[in-house]
């Protein structure tokens, strides 16, 4: 896959970025981080991403899955969770009135808050403990006064982080091995985004940047955001669109407020091709909380139901045969798969048709090339790199990793939006 010229020259723009943005620097200070910064990996075997976060006085690192969606952030702990790392919250604390508000339902266990830790890969949930410990972070890189350059500020520490704790081992079931928990980013005042700002005072957003390897991070706070030693700032220019609420909660148990991030896709096409689609599928029911667009970065390509799904996947392969693209078998779990020793090459990539996700004021998120929209199966093998959600899809697309990766993706959730950056590779 050939991507060389197009990210060097994003790159040299991003550069020229970073070198415009010296000259309105900000203090540095070690104590009040401008924002924070987690590197993220793409596990091979289960494609889900982990990124570490380190506990405890003694700075223990811990592997988490990242839930985009979740409420409440949670570890496992076999052998209780009453540790050197963390302790339980107390009914009384504002912690646990705080987890009422935004994870019921909580309990209160001898005196110990209480509440539901969930696993949306297996589906599962369990009781779990709300404890609270120091967790240990790396601030967003900063601009040193004396020299002008980018450097990462010391390490700082949130004290009373709170996060849920479970002592069953079956909620690990389906994560990476070495994997302890999922950390929540989800609109939810324990969400990590939440947690960390209220923490350390900046806005309430977050950044990801995914990739299919081991470069991706997520950012708290605002921009810029600086990738370390490289220098790379991730901000090209974004474009944005609204995020929605969906009233009703995903999961069955949940007595809180969903805490997805929905946008709202008011068509697709293919190289400029309109998908015929059921439009009803595409709002949220306020009744049921059925149908929308949602992100998950628990799901590795994006699901449609299936309606949808039928109907994108023929638009695909008629667009792709114009343009000269022979089929191949399927590869299971996909249906559309190319021969790419018939697709054109270009210095930037295969030539393969433009997927565009139409946005409220005809904002597009676009899918060019073969990093968004295809999957590398086998040589000369690509698939277009979607799923078949079933019929009976509660949400009837649901954005995954391959589609959110490459691109910077902005959370701003007191504004609720989200700002998105074009492919930074294809
Ligand atoms: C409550 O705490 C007591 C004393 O720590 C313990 O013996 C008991 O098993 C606990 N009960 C439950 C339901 O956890
Ligand atoms: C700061 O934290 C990061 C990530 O946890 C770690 O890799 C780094 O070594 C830490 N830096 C210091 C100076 O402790
Ligand atoms: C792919 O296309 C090339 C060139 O047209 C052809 O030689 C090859 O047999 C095709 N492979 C498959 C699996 O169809």
């Amino acid at each position: 896959m050939a991507s060389c010229s197009f990210s060097s020259l994003l790159l040299s723009v991003l550069l020229f970025l970073l070198l415009r943005s010296f000259s309105n620097a900000q203090p540095f200070s070690s104590s009040r981080p401008r924002g924070l910064v987690f590197p993220v990996h793409k596990d091979p075997a289960t494609l889900q991403y982990v990124t570490q976060i380190s506990l405890g006085a003694t700075k223990v690192p811990v592997n988490f899955v990242v839930d985009l969606g979740g409420k409440v952030s949670w570890i496992h702990s076999k052998g209780g969770c009453s540790t050197s790392l963390y302790s339980p919250v107390d009914c009384k604390s504002p912690q646990c009135s705080l987890a009422t508000k935004s994870a019921s339902p909580v309990f209160c266990v001898n005196n110990t808050c209480s509440l539901y830790a969930a696993n949306l890969i297996t589906h599962s949930a369990t009781n779990a403990d709300l404890v609270s410990g120091v967790v240990t972070v790396q601030p967003s890189d900063v601009i040193d006064p004396t020299t002008g350059e980018w450097i990462s500020g010391p390490n700082v520490t949130a004290l009373k982080f709170p996060f849920g704790c479970e002592t069953t081992i079956g909620l690990l079931e389906g994560l990476p091995k070495g994997v302890k928990g999922m950390v929540s980013l989800g609109r939810s005042s324990l969400s990590l985004a939440s947690q960390f700002s209220a923490a350390f005072r900046f806005p309430r957003k977050f950044a990801l940047y995914l990739s299919s390897a081991d470069n991706g991070f997520v950012f708290f706070g605002d921009a810029p955001y600086i990738i370390q030693h490289s220098g790379w700032q991730l901000m090209s220019s974004l474009s944005y669109t609204p995020l929605l609420l969906n009233p009703m909660a995903t999961e069955s148990w949940s007595t809180a407020p969903n805490s997805d991030y929905y946008i709202d896709v008011k068509s697709i096409e293919i190289d400029g091709e309109v998908v015929r689609l059921n439009k009803a599928l595409l709002s949220i029911n306020k009744k049921d909380g059925v149908g929308g667009t949602r992100f998950s970065t628990l799901d590795p390509y994006t699901a449609m139901q299936t309606s949808i799904y039928k109907a994108f996947t023929s638009v695909y392969i008629k667009r792709a045969k114009a343009m000269g693209i022979s089929r191949v078998a399927s590869v299971a779990p996909f249906t559309a798969c190319f021969n790419s020793s018939t697709m054109t090459q270009r210095p930037e990539g295969y030539l393969v048709p433009t997927i565009n996700l139409v946005l409220p004021k005809n904002v597009k998120w676009q899918m060019i090339g073969t990093g968004n929209s295809l999957v590398y199966v086998r040589d000369n093998v690509f698939c277009l790199g979607f799923v078949d959600g079933g019929s009976t899809a509660r949400t009837s697309i649901v954005i995954g990793g391959h589609q959110m990766q490459y691109n910077v993706l902005q959370f701003d959730i007191p504004r609720s939006r989200l700002g998105f950056s074009p492919p930074m590779q294809v």
